[in-house]
């Protein structure tokens, strides 16, 4: 038998995500559920999503929407006529962040028209360019992109140009024009998709437009079909509002590209996110999480345990289950005094514990999802246990760099009362009914609940009956983090999507 001898194919393409313009909240929620799965299933290489209808308002992109779109996945931002429309929009693109803003746009205000990313050794380039129809640019698509297309062009092993138009024969002026020496030039703005998709003669990519991403019932190009069409009447005008419930859609463009930087292929992806039916009253995303430190975060169990043991032994006595059990969420005060020690002692015994015992370690799932979290939602963590063990136990299990406080019912009331998590709520500056409660004990469960929080409980125990907001079974499960992060109020967990070539 004839052995052939297998040599790896060299990786030499590269596959590039296009996202049409996001609309509004629904739109980011979508980019969010969606785009995670679409990159592993696509194995895409590069992500890009024009952003500029992504704020509130369904008008510009904010700091909040751009962390957003660059935590999903997307690699690079382009903008277009409402590059400067949200809030804070000269600051954020006058950053380092990896947005550009069209070449061509009148406005002189700080940011790039184009930008360089790498991955795995290859370099993309990203370069806006605005349609001179928009009543914006004072030079068309074609004579704005020249200047940062050569630049990026230098810069870059493969150029991608985001026009940003609506008359299509500009647009596609632009693609004849740059044919050959830009791998794609695919268009935005209109909201509406194409079936003009090709390649043209020298290797460029092509699509007059690639859509958008945001609602897709009962929306027109994403907003609300009345305010669109008031628009359209004479003496009606009306600012349109972002449709933000209902399913959303997300429509994309993927371009398979050579490493010589011409293209292969050209395929439309549309993805759905189907919305979850709606509860009355839906909530807020929460403002704040605040988590239980023992049992919870840190599995510290252990260094307790040895602590009621050290303390009793050097007064002659032991301890049983039954007593242990009673303790379990207990502040050192009132276990002190069921063990009928002195609280001083057992503070010094529980000290000597976390220092000297088995180290303290975090709980399954805990810093899957403090990581997830970070960075997005403030975090505390509300305890019995005095401020310095707290500390001392969160840092051994490599916990604390997650934390924005630690507040400890040390020297007041603690759990079951409601003073420690006002207080954690306090410190952070949110409203009691705006965090969520995270506990293993019915013991710090009915403190969350009395001081008006939400509650997500994941029992230490079993057989604890508690009445709480959701139950799980450990920190990483996926309805704990929906419930965090506000993305199950629209959305199935398991999101469901299809694609279509
Ligand atoms: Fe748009
Ligand atoms: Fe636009």
């Amino acid at each position: 038998m004839i052995q052939t001898p297998i040599t790896p194919m060299p990786e030499t393409l590269v596959r590039i995500l296009f996202v049409g313009d996001v609309v509004g909240p629904l739109g980011l929620t979508t980019v969010e559920s969606t785009l995670p799965r679409l990159r592993d299933d696509h194995a895409v290489d590069f992500c890009v999503a024009n952003g500029e209808n992504s704020f509130d308002s369904g008008v510009g992109l904010d700091e909040a929407g751009a962390a957003r779109l660059l935590a999903a996945g997307v690699d690079v931002i382009t903008t277009g006529n409402h590059a400067y429309d949200a809030p804070g929009a000269d600051a954020l693109l006058g950053s380092d962040a990896p947005i550009v803003r069209p070449d061509n746009l009148p406005h002189d205000g700080p940011g790039r028209a184009g930008v360089v990313v790498e991955r795995h050794g290859v370099r993309l380039g990203v370069v806006n360019v605005i349609g001179a129809r928009e009543g914006q640019a004072p030079i068309s698509a074609c004579d704005g992109a020249e200047h940062e297309v050569q630049r990026i062009a230098e810069l870059a092993d493969i150029v991608l140009v985001d026009v940003h138009g609506s008359w299509p024969a500009e647009k596609l002026a632009l693609a004849w024009m740059l044919d050959g020496r830009v791998s794609a030039v695919l268009g935005t703005h209109t909201h509406v998709p194409t079936a003009d998709d090709r390649i043209l003669p020298g290797g460029t990519a092509y699509v007059t437009d690639a859509g958008m991403t945001g609602a897709s019932d009962d929306a027109l190009i994403g907003f609300e079909p009345q305010d669109i069409v008031g628009n359209e009447r004479v003496g009606q005008p009306t600012l349109p509002r972002p449709v933000t419930t209902g399913d959303g859609v997300l429509m994309a463009m993927l371009v398979t590209v050579g490493l010589d930087g011409r293209s292969t292929a050209i395929e439309r992806v549309t993805a759905r996110a189907k919305a979850r039916s709606v509860r009355a009253g839906a909530r807020e995303r929460p403002a704040a999480a605040i988590f239980d430190c023992d049992g919870l975060l840190v599995d510290s169990a252990a260094s307790w345990r040895a602590a009621y043991e050290r303390v009793l032994q050097r007064r002659g006595r032991s301890l049983d289950d039954e007593l242990l059990a009673q303790l379990n969420g207990a502040s050192v005060t009132s276990a002190a005094t069921a063990l009928e020690v002195p609280a001083a002692a057992l503070h010094d015994a529980l000290e000597e514990a976390f220092e000297t015992d088995p180290v303290p370690t975090p709980m399954p799932g805990a810093h899957a999802l403090l990581a997830s979290l970070f960075g997005r939602l403030p975090i505390a963590v509300a305890t019995n246990a005095p401020a310095e063990l707290a500390t001392l136990a969160l840092r051994r299990a490599g916990l604390d760099r997650y934390l924005d406080a630690v507040v400890s019912a040390d020297g007041g009331p603690g759990k079951p009362a409601p003073d420690v998590y006002i207080a954690a709520c306090a410190r952070l500056g949110v409203a009691p009914s705006h965090a969520v409660a995270l506990e293993d004990s019915p013991v710090g469960a009915a403190a969350a609940q009395a001081a008006g929080l939400r509650l997500i409980y994941i029992p230490s125990a079993p057989g604890d009956d508690v009445d709480a907001d959701l139950e799980a079974r450990r920190l990483d499960d996926a309805a704990v983090r929906d419930e965090l992060l506000g993305a199950c109020e629209l959305f199935a967990r398991s999101v469901d999507y299809a694609s279509t070539p």
